[in-house]
Formats: C-alpha cells, structure tokens, sequence
C-alpha cells in the first residue's frame, strides 16, 4: 500500500473521533474529562503526525519549499499539539473545552490541506515504487510498536 492511502485512512478515523470530540465536549461537566479527551486524541495524532513527518517531509522537502509550505507542514503539527498540551495546564473548564475543540478544528483544517495538496502532490513527484516504500516503512515500524 502506498504511504498515502494509509495516511488517508488513518486520516477517516481521526474524522470520526472529532466528530465525537465535537459532539460530546461541550456536554462535558468536569475539567477532568476534557483533559481526559485531549490526551487520547494528542497520543494518537502524535504517532500519526510522526509517521508524516519523519518519512514524508523529508522525500518532499524541495517541493514544499517551491510552493512555499516548508515550515508550514511540521509547524501546524506542533501548534496542534501545543493547543492540546495547553489543555491539560487550563485550570477552568470553559477554557480546556475552547482550547480543545480549537485544535479538532485546526486539526480538520491541517487534514484538508493534507489531503488536497500535501498528498496529490506527493503523488505527483514520488513514483510509486517509492510510494510503496514508505508504506512497507511504516508498516514495518507499526509491526515494532507492536511488539
Ligand atoms: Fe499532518
Ligand atoms: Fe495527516
């Protein structure tokens, strides 16, 4: 499989937990509980925002610097993080649960560009068999957490 088809599907899931995280935060009474969401959802992107970062950016980096997104691509995953790690330091409820559904909605933004630029662009430069390469990649390194 190619890296990007894994990333696009491990890109559905993360739709389904922020329509959760939307759907129930603000129903959410306790500070407890929202730090208890933001946790789960930055453990699963951090894997996911790795996997990109490291066996992705680095093949496309001339590209991202033609089209002028270089720092944007890992930026964007550190701001999400940052807004998330800021959760769990919020001491009020109201501010965890903005700050949290802030970074699902920065999250669902930095996806779409994924998946309208970042990914048919690396389509367009990296041929196939290098496509399938990191794919083979990351499911080598799964296999590794795994164990
Ligand atoms: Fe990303
Ligand atoms: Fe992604």
């Amino acid at each position: 499989m190619k890296i990007t088809q894994i990333l696009l599907a491990e890109h559905v899931v993360f739709h389904n937990l922020f329509d959760h995280i939307e759907k129930s935060a603000p129903k959410l009474k306790t500070l407890a509980e929202i730090k208890s969401q933001a946790a789960t959802l930055e453990t699963l992107l951090r894997a996911h925002s790795e996997t990109e970062d490291e066996l992705f950016v680095a093949p496309l980096e001339h590209c991202f610097e033609q089209i002028g997104h270089r720092e944007t691509f890992h930026d964007e995953h550190e701001e999400i993080d940052g807004t998330l790690l800021g959760v769990q330091k919020a001491r009020e409820l109201k501010k965890a649960r903005t700050l949290l559904l802030s970074a699902v909605a920065a999250s669902r933004k930095h996806f779409d560009k994924e998946a309208r630029i970042v990914f048919p662009l690396a389509e367009r430069i990296l041929k196939a068999e290098t496509l399938k390469a990191l794919g083979a990649a990351w499911m080598k390194r799964r296999e590794a957490a795994l164990k």
